[in-house]
């Protein structure tokens, strides 16, 4: 990406803070962000600015560096002690992106195997730097095995945003549609808008338009009528978290699965092997709720009377039996999944 930096997240060595794309200013503007405390990335995390499950993997790892690296604790087991409080700040943050736990916990253990507390900032650091790397390289892996299932020529409905911005750069869902370009494909995308926040109008359409990809805007609500009009050949879509029975990805991503199902439509998920949470089950995840005023406002415009309630889930769960492939860094995973699953255990 063109501009102060080449990623949507990035650590600032010179300077010890994170530096990152605001996402809530696009498409209007493009503004980079500084988080020099863990408490300024606790609300970039927050409010967006910083989102996307790899990217959010990321943060939490560079944010657990962050806290580290601006440390002035010389006692070994008080600054491991404020390393695990900022870990938990950040945890609390968002929680239904297992990837950002899991990139907390990755840091924190680099940072708890080290010996002394300057051994230990420069391998939370190191870690958090290795964090950030590997997303680049899995987006990769992810995008050439997904290429691979789209025909030569294809209309892809995507929901949400989990393109470069979403990651480190390239991206999960929009990192195979950009793979199937590179690779000479003729790939036109199908933007659902994702309301109340519109990552998809936002962000989906920015990216791809500025890298010259066709890209089509429409309402959530439209995508079935298309799919009935034969103008969808595949979804793909990320994942915030995959259990044992479900992908939990945007509001919105299981009415896809139902009518692309429907449709006899493909409907394959692109998610990278730290999405995977085997060991729990659709029940047993915690759906965010976010803010009524997101669905009841739209800046100063009231959209909603105040006597109406408001129940604004943040993801919903589609059932692994209406996913047709789930597209990894190791692989493309076809149904039954219980196998591949059983070896995620050892992979994450
Ligand atoms: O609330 P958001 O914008 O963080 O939600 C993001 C999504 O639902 C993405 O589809 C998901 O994180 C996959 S990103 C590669």
């Amino acid at each position: 990406m063109k501009g102060e930096t080449t990623y949507t997240i990035a650590w600032d060595a010179e300077n010890n803070c994170i530096i990152y794309i605001d996402q809530t200013l696009l498409p209007g503007r493009y503004e980079v962000g500084r988080c020099r405390t863990v408490d300024e990335l606790a609300d970039a995390i927050r409010r967006l600015a910083i989102r996307g499950a790899p990217a959010l993997g990321i943060a939490g790892a560079m944010g657990v560096a962050l806290a580290a690296a601006r440390s002035g604790e010389r006692d070994p087991v008080r600054f491991r002690r404020d390393l695990h409080r900022a870990a938990e700040i950040l945890r609390s943050t968002r929680p239904t992106a297992v990837n950002l736990g899991w990139g907390i916990d990755r840091v924190l253990g680099a940072a708890d195997a080290a010996g002394s507390v300057e051994a230990a900032k420069e391998a939370a650091v190191r870690e958090a730097g290795a964090v950030a790397e590997e997303d680049e390289v899995t987006c990769r892996r992810i995008g050439a095995f997904g290429a691979e299932l789209l025909p030569e020529r294809c209309t892809v409905l995507t929901h949400c945003n989990a393109g470069a911005l979403a990651c480190r750069c390239w991206g999960t869902a929009l990192g195979v549609v950009r793979s199937a370009v590179e690779a000479g494909k003729d790939v036109r995308v199908i933007a659902c808008e994702t309301r109340p926040l519109n990552q998809g109008s936002r962000l989906t359409c920015w990216e791809l338009a500025r890298d010259g990809i066709d890209v089509t805007l429409i309402t959530d609500s439209a995508a079935a009528y298309l799919m009935r009009k034969g103008v969808i050949d595949a979804v793909i879509v990320g994942a915030d978290r995959i259990t044992r029975d479900a992908v939990f990805n945007k509001i919105g991503t299981y009415m896809h699965a139902i009518s692309a199902r429907h449709h006899g439509i493909p409907f394959y998920v692109a998610a990278p092997v730290s999405t995977f949470d085997p060991a729990r089950s659709e029940a047993d995840v915690v759906v965010e709720e976010r803010d009524r005023d997101e669905l009841a406002r739209c800046g100063d415009r009231v959209l909603a009377p105040d006597g109406a309630a408001v129940l604004n889930y943040a993801f919903d769960a589609t059932p692994l039996d209406l996913v047709d492939a789930i597209v990894t860094e190791v692989g493309v995973l076809r149904p039954p999944y219980t196998e591949s699953f059983r070896l995620m255990e050892g992979k994450r």
